[in-house]
């Protein structure tokens, strides 16, 4: 028999919501946070003009992203890595760090693809208690080991959607050792970034990371780019695992167009919070119990794990696929992506009705 090595064989696959329907239904689906809408309608000339190269191999140095994002941020252009989505960096920023004989530390509830690259690379995947929802640097520097060599989080969280303000994230940083890696994921970053605390200047220190996404707020989920703010020896390194043709023409091009469209963003995460807070708000008044949030998503928790399967199950039969996160030690909670008006009232009709037949 062809056998995989043992420490494959012993992981379960990456689980994403089902969203298959019996009978063919169509079923909305608010359970892998992708944007409210389309890009920026410049993606599409910008994209049909690369088609006539596409029997070249992709930008290596991916230039007019890496241009785009420096003027953007104010970073050096030299010091950024993109990625097939920040999946592909978070993936070999383990593989390089991490192996069999050491660890890698997050948050309890932390972004499920943290563990999956840990265990992809060998390494033990500890992790460390939050209080109500927030990353507690307290309790991240307590879980701190010997042969700890990567701290991830991701600030806002996915899924509790709370943020890290920078003072803590600069005492994390502080408390940690000097030979550990220290990741910040701003995969939701952009629907924060009013709170105008960017952490890029930590990068500077040579042992940080600062990783983003054009899969949110940009819309372009289904383009996988992602990028990052690197110091260049650990650049260096990372660059030694990553496929060099990692972002196609048509991802490179479509990532440079929708970052020179920063107005059509900015509408973008203004649309999501104002339909966000307005969901919040609406299933608050209905009795339910819904965390603040700083993402394109919200968080509901339920008094306990069989409610939230019930009522995972009642949105199911109304056609609308949220993603349940027993998988992140949060049985009780289903996390609801932000989307159309439309779709998000049907969400929260049905959830309401569900609460009404729970009555006594
Ligand atoms: C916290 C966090 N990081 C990274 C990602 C992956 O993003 P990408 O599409 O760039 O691979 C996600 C996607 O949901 C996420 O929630």
């Amino acid at each position: 028999m062809i056998a995989p090595v043992k420490h494959i064989a012993a992981m379960s696959p990456y689980a994403l919501a089902k969203l298959d329907a019996p009978g063919g239904k169509r079923l909305i689906s608010l359970s892998q946070n992708e944007s409210l809408r389309p890009p920026s309608p410049c993606v599409a000339e910008a994209v049909s003009n690369t088609l006539a190269s596409a029997h070249l191999y992709p930008d290596p140095n991916w230039g007019d992203v890496r241009t785009a994002l420096s003027g953007l941020h104010g970073i050096p252009a030299d010091r950024i890595l993109c990625g097939n989505g920040s999946m592909e960096l978070i993936a070999c920023l383990t593989q390089v760090f991490a192996d069999d004989q050491n660890a890698v530390l997050a948050p309890a509830h932390a972004y499920p693809f943290f563990r999956t690259a840990t265990l992809m690379a060998r390494a033990r995947y500890d992790t460390a208690p939050e209080k109500g929802g927030y990353v507690c640097v307290d309790a991240l520097l307590d879980a701190v080991r010997a042969d700890t060599r990567i701290v991830f989080v991701a600030n806002p969280g996915n899924p509790t959607g709370t943020r890290i303000p920078r003072a803590d994230l600069l005492c994390l940083r502080a408390g940690l050792r000097g030979d550990i890696l220290l990741v910040i994921d701003e995969a939701y970053g952009e629907f924060a970034d009013g709170f105008r605390e960017p952490m890029f200047d930590l990068v500077e220190r040579g042992d940080t990371v600062i990783l983003r996404t054009l899969s949110k707020a940009y819309g372009l989920a289904g383009l996988r780019v992602g990028w990052g703010l690197f110091p260049p020896r650990i650049a260096n390194e990372v660059r030694k695992v990553m496929n060099p043709n990692n972002v196609s023409i048509v991802g490179q091009a479509a990532a440079a167009a929708v970052l020179r469209d920063q107005p059509y963003m900015l509408e973008t995460c203004e649309m999501t919070c104002q339909l966000r807070d307005g969901f919040i708000q609406r299933l608050r008044a209905s009795g339910f119990d819904v965390a603040d949030s700083f993402t394109n998503f919200a968080l509901i928790r339920f008094g306990d794990a069989m409610s939230a399967q019930r009522a995972d199950a009642a949105l199911r039969a109304e056609g609308v696929v949220v993603r349940a996160q027993a998988g992140v030690g949060l049985p009780e909670c289903l996390r609801v992506t932000v989307a159309a008006a439309e779709h998000l009232n049907h969400a929260a009709d049905s959830l309401v009705r569900w609460a009404e037949g729970e009555k006594p």
